[in-house]
C-alpha cells in the first residue's frame, strides 16, 4: 500500500545520528545561527521556535505598533497572525499575473503615512522582483519621511534568486520556516537573519526576555516529532498517516495555525531545543541538494501533466520549487485520480482576506488571489 506524502522530508542517517546524538558532540543554538547567517549571506541570524514569532518579535522589538504593514492577500495564515498579535493592521495586496507573489506595483495603491512595511513573500520558491520592490519603497520613504522596513519572507523559498539577487541582501530582515513543509527543516522552527546589528540584537533581547529555555520534556516530545516524521513520512509507512488523518486523530497534531482564531502555537515563548539545532545543521548542510531534487520533481510533473487542464508557470531555474503547485479548475479531479496512483495531491486556503481571522482589514478585491486560491493543486516534492 505505497502511497507517496504530499510532503517530502529529506532525511537521512545523518539527521537520525544527529537527532540520537551518538557521538555526543554538543552543537549549540549559536552554531546553526551562525552556519544559516553564512550560508544566505547576512551577518546575522537567530533562532526561533516558528517563523511567526520570528516576524512577530521583529515588530515588537522595533516598536512597531497600531501601523499598516502591507502583506500578500494569498499567503500563509501565520504571516498576518504575526502582523495582528503584534498591535498592527495588514493591508492586504492581490496577486499578479505570471506568479503566485504578490503584485508589486498595486503597493502603491494603499502604501501610506502609516506603512510601517512591506513583508514580500515569495511564495512556493518563486523569486518575486526584489530589486524594483525596493525601489518602490525607497520612493515612498522618501515621500513620507519615514521608515519603511522591507521584510523578505524567504519561508517558502530560502535561497531562490530574481534575476541572480538573493533576497537576504534586500531587505531590512529575512524571515526563514523551518517547519516540516519547508525545503529543509529543523523539526519546527523559524529563522530571522539580518545585516542589521541593531535589529538583530533589539530582537535578540525581546525575544530572550519572554522565552524560557527547551527542559528536557520539551528536547524529548522533539525527538518522538522527529522520530514519527523519519519513519512515518515515507511511501512504504505514510498509509498510516493517511488512515489517522481519514479517522480525524490527526487534526489537532497537523492543523498548527487556525483560520478562524487569532493565535500562536502553545510552544510558541521556548527557545528552540538543541536536538532542532542539531537536525537543523544537518539539514543545512543539504540544502544545495534537496533544492536540486526539487527542481528535478517540479519539472516531472510539469512535463506528466502537459496535455491536461494543469497549468504551470514556466519553469524557472532560480525558483527553488520548495512546493510545485499547479492551477486546475478541476483540481478535487485530479487529486483522486493521482491518489488512485498512490500519489497524495493537496490543496491550500491561503485567502487571507475572505479568513473569518481578518476579513474586517479585507478592502476591495483580490481578484486573481480567488483564483489561486480556488485553483492550487500540490503536488508531491
Ligand atoms: C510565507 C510564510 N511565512 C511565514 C511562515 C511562518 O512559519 P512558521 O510556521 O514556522 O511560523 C510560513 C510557514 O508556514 C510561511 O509559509
Amino acid at each position: 500500500m505505497k502511497l507517496v506524502p504530499r510532503v517530502k522530508v529529506y532525511y537521512g542517517k545523518e539527521e537520525l545520528l544527529s537527532a540520537v546524538n551518538l557521538f555526543a558532540k554538543e552543537i549549540t543554538r549559536e552554531d546553526f545561527e551562525r552556519a544559516f547567517a553564512q550560508k544566505f549571506k547576512n551577518r546575522f541570524a537567530l533562532f526561533f521556535p516558528y517563523g511567526r514569532v520570528a516576524l512577530y518579535s521583529f515588530f515588537k522589538a522595533m516598536k512597531i505598533k497600531h501601523k499598516e504593514i502591507i502583506c500578500p492577500a494569498f499567503t500563509c495564515n501565520t504571516v498576518a497572525q504575526a502582523i495582528v498579535l503584534s498591535g498592527n493592521i495588514p493591508v492586504f495586496v492581490d496577486c499578479e499575473e505570471n506568479s503566485f507573489n504578490m503584485d508589486i506595483f498595486q503597493i502603491e495603491k494603499v502604501i501610506s503615512p502609516r506603512t510601517a512595511a512591506v513583508i514580500a513573500v515569495h511564495m512556493f520558491g518563486y523569486p518575486l522582483d526584489v530589486v524594483t520592490l525596493s525601489e518602490i519603497v525607497k520612493y515612498f520613504q522618501n515621500k513620507f519621511g519615514n521608515k519603511i522596513y522591507v521584510v523578505q519572507d524567504v519561508a517558502q523559498s530560502f535561497g531562490a534568486t530574481f534575476k541572480g539577487h538573493l533576497p537576504t541582501l534586500f531587505g531590512d530582515i529575512s524571515i526563514f520556516g523551518l517547519g516540516i513543509s519547508k525545503i529543509i527543516n529543523a523539526i519546527d522552527g523559524g529563522m530571522l537573519t539580518t545585516n542589521n546589528e541593531e535589529i538583530y540584537s533589539r530582537t535578540k533581547e525581546f525575544f530572550l526576555s519572554i522565552a524560557k529555555e527547551c527542559n528536557w520534556t520539551r528536547e524529548l516530545k522533539k525527538f518522538i516529532k522527529f522520530l514519527s516524521y523519519f519513519i512515518l513520512l515515507r511511501e512504504n509507512f505514510y498509509w498510516i498517516v493517511d488512515l489517522l488523518e481519514k479517522k480525524g486523530f490527526l487534526s489537532s497534531v497537523q492543523k498548527y495555525y487556525r483560520e478562524d482564531v487569532i493565535e500562536f502555537p502553545n510552544d510558541w515563548k521556548t527557545i528552540p531545543c538543541n536536538i532542532q539545532s542539531r537536525v537543523g545543521l544537518v539539514q543545512l548542510k543539504k540544502y544545495d541538494k534537496i533544492v536540486e531534487l526539487k527542481r528535478e520533481n517540479a519539472k516531472h510533473w510539469m512535463e506528466i501533466t502537459k496535455n491536461t487542464d494543469i497549468f504551470f508557470f514556466p519553469y524557472n531555474p532560480e525558483a527553488t520549487y520548495s512546493r510545485c503547485v499547479g492551477l486546475s479548475p478541476r483540481r478535487d479531479y485530479w487529486i483522486k485520480y493521482f491518489r488512485e496512483k498512490g500519489f497524495q495531491l493537496g490543496k491550500v486556503n491561503y485567502l487571507l482576506p475572505r479568513m473569518k481571522a481578518f476579513s474586517k482589514y479585507s478592502k476591495g478585491n483580490y481578484k486573481i488571489a480567488e483564483v489561486y486560491n480556488r485553483q492550487n493543486l500540490i503536488f508531491p516534492s
